[in-house]
């Protein structure tokens, strides 16, 4: 058993508290290698933001449990090198168990997601006490789900995504004991959120999607006043890095992803945990193919890493700076 405490790391329950309080959001970046990480801290630490490093189950699966914890461990001590001691938490997304929420708790997590958000209202609620009875015992925090997100396939967006019912949220919040709770207002994961027929266009000819559910939001927060809140699926898709990875030989669809100033205002109230993983894919995979069809001799991973890891670091500092509005709050 190894306690997050022994790793440098905190929960999220004091950092939400202030980010509610103070009308920001902690960002949430995935991460799966030292280079997302590096970049994550650096843009963290220069900004004095608060961040949570998230581990999806597949990251878990590319990266090792002991290696990730580790890489962790490191990021609290890079920050500490760096010159400033931002609050670290490791979380793991989308836990789909009770056993794989306790397998990241013994391993130094200090914050979980049990995602019971597919299963019947009922198992939801049982799991998601289970995996809270065991998490609170070493002082982990966990975040639940009500209602479903959209996934990544065009196609399902309609058949299987459903908006959470505020008229649920007190009944699972008590009966479960989950400290934070993630909703599905129009959110949804991946880098094809919405496809340009889906959009109006603005005066500047910009595709822009139809607007997240604020009035769920409100309701929600009227039936949970000062409850932390999560948004999942928050990537911004930024078309200057799709027109990149297109121009030097890639193939993504002309989609869009949430607008920036729809999260700065979902930040503002009690939505305090932002998820974005696919910009960051977008980020750094625009770079290595532009690095790597420029310079088609190179065949030093350091040559083409680098430099994507220094655009990951920019775009993340202004997600700090600019939309979520972390920054400045470590
Ligand atoms: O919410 C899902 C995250 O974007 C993680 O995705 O399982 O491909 O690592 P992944
Ligand atoms: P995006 O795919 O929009 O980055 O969402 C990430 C996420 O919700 C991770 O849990
Ligand atoms: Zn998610």
């Amino acid at each position: 058993m190894t306690s997050y405490k022994d790793l440098g790391l905190v929960n999220t329950r004091e950092m939400f508290a202030k980010a509610v309080k103070g009308g920001y959001a902690i960002p949430a970046y995935n991460f799966n290698n030292m280079e997302q990480m590096q970049a994550i801290i650096m843009a963290c630490v220069e900004t004095k933001s608060p961040v949570i490093l998230q581990v999806s189950r597949g990251a878990r699966d590319y990266a090792n449990i002991n290696i990730l914890r580790n890489m962790a461990k490191g990021a609290t001590e890079y920050a500490h090198e760096l010159g400033y001691d931002i609050p670290i938490v490791l979380h793991l997304d989308h836990g789909d168990s009770f056993e794989t929420c306790k397998e990241c708790i013994d391993n130094g997590f200090s914050s979980v997601m049990i995602d019971g958000s597919s299963l019947p209202y009922e198992k939801n609620i049982e799991v998601t006490k289970k995996v809270v009875e065991y998490a609170h015992k070493y002082d982990v925090t966990v975040e639940g789900e009500l209602g479903v997100l959209a996934g990544i396939e065009d196609d399902v967006v309609a058949e299987h995504s459903h908006y959470t019912q505020p008229s649920e949220v007190v009944d699972f919040v008590s009966k479960t004991g989950v400290d934070s709770l993630a909703i599905s207002i129009g959110t949804s994961h991946g880098a094809n959120k919405f496809k340009p027929e889906q959009c109006t266009r603005n005066a500047d000819g910009i595709l822009i999607p139809p607007p997240l559910r604020f009035d769920i939001l409100k309701e929600i927060e009227k039936e949970l006043p000062g409850f932390p809140i999560v948004l999942h699926g928050s990537s911004s898709v930024p078309q200057e890095y799709v027109k990149i990875i297109n121009e030097y030989g890639g193939k993504l669809k002309d989609n869009v992803g949430i607008p920036e100033e729809q999260l700065r205002e979902a930040a503002k109230s009690a939505v305090c945990k932002i998820n974005i993983d696919s910009d960051g894919r977008l980020a750094m995979t625009a770079a290595i193919r532009k690095y790597l069809t420029e310079n088609p001799g190179v065949f030093d991973p350091r040559k083409y890493l680098g430099p994507a890891r220094d655009e990951l670091k920019k775009m993340y500092m202004h997600k700090n700076l600019d939309v979520l509005g972390s920054a400045n709050h470590a």
